[in-house]
């Protein structure tokens, strides 16, 4: 019971980050007969997409929600004061598993070259490259080992978001939503601003004890 009251959070963003892997594989076949071959199965997408439009869809969009989501923490943290950091490390497990995806399923469809040919896609490869480092130092000993320094590898992600944000805006994608809610996350964080939550917080928790 004790584990189940400690876990919850990082449990809860396994789950959900794992669910739509369900979705994909029901989109592909596997065959081992013949070494390994992957096919689409065609009939698998809706909404009128392709099979491969839709795993590009898929992957694409949860990779972005979850880099969104790994980004809110610090100002959800400022306005709220409720931080978790093995919450905060699964996200940032489910950014760079996704992320990594979606890009697995580019260089299966159109080769590992291909990345070169448009703009969009250097920035997004950018984006994957600095995603592997964070991926890596995600834990409490690369945090031990690193120290100071691990705050500075972090502050790759806002690099990250980014190019992952101009790929998207440059595929002509759903973009503003993210950049909305990454942009005032950005606003919260200047220190001027995040004082100024911070104190409000500070004070309407002495008003409520006050109350008591
Ligand atoms: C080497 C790196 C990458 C490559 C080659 C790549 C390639 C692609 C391709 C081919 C598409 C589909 C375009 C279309 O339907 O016209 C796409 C869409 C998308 N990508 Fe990437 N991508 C990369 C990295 C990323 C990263 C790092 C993110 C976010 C974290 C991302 C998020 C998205 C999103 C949100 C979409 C739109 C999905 C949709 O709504 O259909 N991509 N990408």
């Amino acid at each position: 019971m004790n584990f189940l009251k400690k876990n919850y959070g990082w449990m809860i963003v396994t789950l959900i980050a794992i669910l739509p892997l369900f979705i994909i594989i029901n989109m592909i076949n596997i065959d081992f007969s013949n070494g390994l071959t992957i096919t689409l199965i065609e009939s698998a997408a809706s909404d009128g997409k392709t099979t491969l439009e839709m795993l590009y869809h898929i992957s694409g969009e949860f990779a972005i929600r979850w880099m969104t989501a790994v980004l809110s923490c610090t100002p959800f943290f400022i306005l709220f004061g409720i931080n978790n950091l093995y919450v905060r490390q699964s996200m940032g497990i489910a950014t760079a598993v996704w992320s990594f995806i979606h890009f697995v399923i580019f260089l299966v469809a159109e080769g590992f070259l291909e990345t070169f040919t448009q703009v969009n896609y250097i920035a997004g490869f950018i984006a994957i490259l600095i995603l592997i480092p964070l991926f890596f130092t995600s834990n409490k000993k690369s945090m031990r080992r690193l120290k100071k320094n691990w705050k500075k590898l972090q502050r790759l992600a806002y690099v990250a978001i980014s190019l992952s944000l101009l790929h998207i805006v440059l595929l002509d994608k759903t973009w503003l939503i993210y950049a909305v809610i990454v942009g005032l996350g950005f606003i919260i964080r200047i220190p001027v601003v995040k004082d100024k939550f911070i104190k409000l917080r500070l004070n309407k928790t002495r008003n409520k004890l006050s109350i008591q």
